[in-house]
């Protein structure tokens, strides 16, 4: 069921996000970090949650908005958010390929980067688990729920790290997942 999916997506990003939040400790600490590892992370976000997860829940907030009339500020914000999400997180993909290449990023640069990009992560799932999500299945009608699922089967892709499959991208973190019992 979509409302289940978009909950679980969430577990998963807020499980990558605790990991961003170590990975800047761990810098803050003056530690080294694989930053190939940190990429990946950014890479998952952009892929899954910029480009199926966000435009999934932008169908079903439209769908609810179209339905109830459509003046909801909450529910347009996600929105709106979703669009700052996305260039938040190409920011980030851009200032760690840039140290990937050697160009020359303070340390406290790229912290207070991972922390703001985490921060707002979470403030836009809290507002979703906690506000928008529990409005929607209180007044989302089985019916509506069927119909929005079908608008969102072309834009829904297989998750491409939480999925149980062997060969795969981001081998790296799903080891790493997997050792701390996330995956
Ligand atoms: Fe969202
Ligand atoms: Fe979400």
């Amino acid at each position: 069921m979509l409302l289940e999916r978009i909950h679980t997506d969430h577990k998963h990003i807020s499980k990558l996000l605790n990991l961003l939040d170590k990975k800047a400790i761990r810098l803050e600490d003056g530690e080294a970090i694989n930053l190939n590892f940190l990429r990946d992370v950014i890479d998952y976000l952009q892929r899954y949650a910029d480009h199926s997860h966000h435009p999934m829940e932008d169908i079903l907030y439209h769908y609810y908005l179209d339905k109830n009339g459509g003046s909801q500020g909450a529910i347009h914000r996600l929105e709106e958010e979703h669009a700052i999400l996305r260039e938040a997180t190409d920011q980030l993909m851009d200032t760690l390929n840039m140290i990937l290449n050697d160009a020359v990023v303070p340390r406290d640069r790229l912290i207070a980067n991972i922390k703001d990009f985490a921060a707002m992560q979470r403030r836009h799932l809290a507002q979703e688990e906690e506000h928008v999500l529990p409005k929607l299945e209180k007044e989302l009608t089985d019916e509506d729920w069927q119909k929005v699922e079908q608008r969102v089967s072309e834009t829904l892709i297989k998750d491409p790290l939480f999925n149980n499959e062997k060969d795969s991208d981001y081998d790296e973190l799903r080891a790493y997942l997997a050792d701390l019992g996330e995956i």
